[in-house]
């Protein structure tokens, strides 16, 4: 937690503040458009195979193009930010972008913080905010083998779908029954 009179990067203004959940030592709140910084830090905390399971092949960098683009929020892009108290730093990322009644999306947890439920928590506060705001279903490519992802897409859903492309599936989550 910040101290008085420090701002807490996981409630650095009111807005953020008041649209933020918090369970189990977890704060999850909006990320506030071109927060470039917050996107850089928690790619930072991700090791090589992360890297290569999030963004479907090696990334040793985010180019300032790749930056901008990950860390818009507009009317179609929605992401969501994950702070564990004690940590100053941003521990997750979780970001949709919406195509009509669809929207993909795509999560990621620091190394040190995966296994924890973290990732879990931010993908079931995004299909939340997607139901919410009347998104029918969403698309998620995941790339290899990766339990972890397909066991947080069909636990956010009330169904799934795969369609395997060599490397890559493409999962379908639908949120209505
Ligand atoms: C995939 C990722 C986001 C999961 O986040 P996490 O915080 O580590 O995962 P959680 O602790 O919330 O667990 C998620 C689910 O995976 C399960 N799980 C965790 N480790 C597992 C493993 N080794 N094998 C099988 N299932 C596993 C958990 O039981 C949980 O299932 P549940 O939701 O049904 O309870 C995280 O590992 C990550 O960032 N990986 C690298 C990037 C990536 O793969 N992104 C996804 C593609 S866009």
């Amino acid at each position: 937690m910040a101290r008085r009179g420090e701002a807490d990067p996981a409630l650095d203004d009111d807005d953020a503040a008041m649209q933020s959940r918090y369970a189990d030592g977890l704060t999850i709140r909006p990320l506030r458009n071109g927060e470039v910084g917050t996107v850089a830090a928690v790619f930072a905390r991700l090791g090589p195979a992360a890297r290569v399971k999030r963004f479907c092949g090696a990334k040793s960098r985010l180019s300032d193009r790749e930056l901008e683009s990950l860390s818009r929020v507009d009317a179609a892009h929605h992401v969501l930010v994950g702070f564990v108290g004690g940590d100053p730093e941003p521990v997750a990322v979780a970001r949709l972008v919406r195509d009509g009644a669809s929207a993909e999306i795509a999560f990621e947890v620091a190394d040190a913080y995966q296994g924890r439920g973290i990732g879990r928590a931010l993908a079931s506060a995004l299909a939340a905010d997607a139901r919410a705001a009347g998104i029918r279903e969403l698309t998620a490519t995941v790339c290899g083998d990766n339990p972890p992802a397909v066991s947080l897409l069909r636990s956010i859903g009330r169904s799934l779908r795969a369609a395997r492309r060599g490397w890559e599936t493409e999962f379908v989550v639908g949120l209505r029954g």
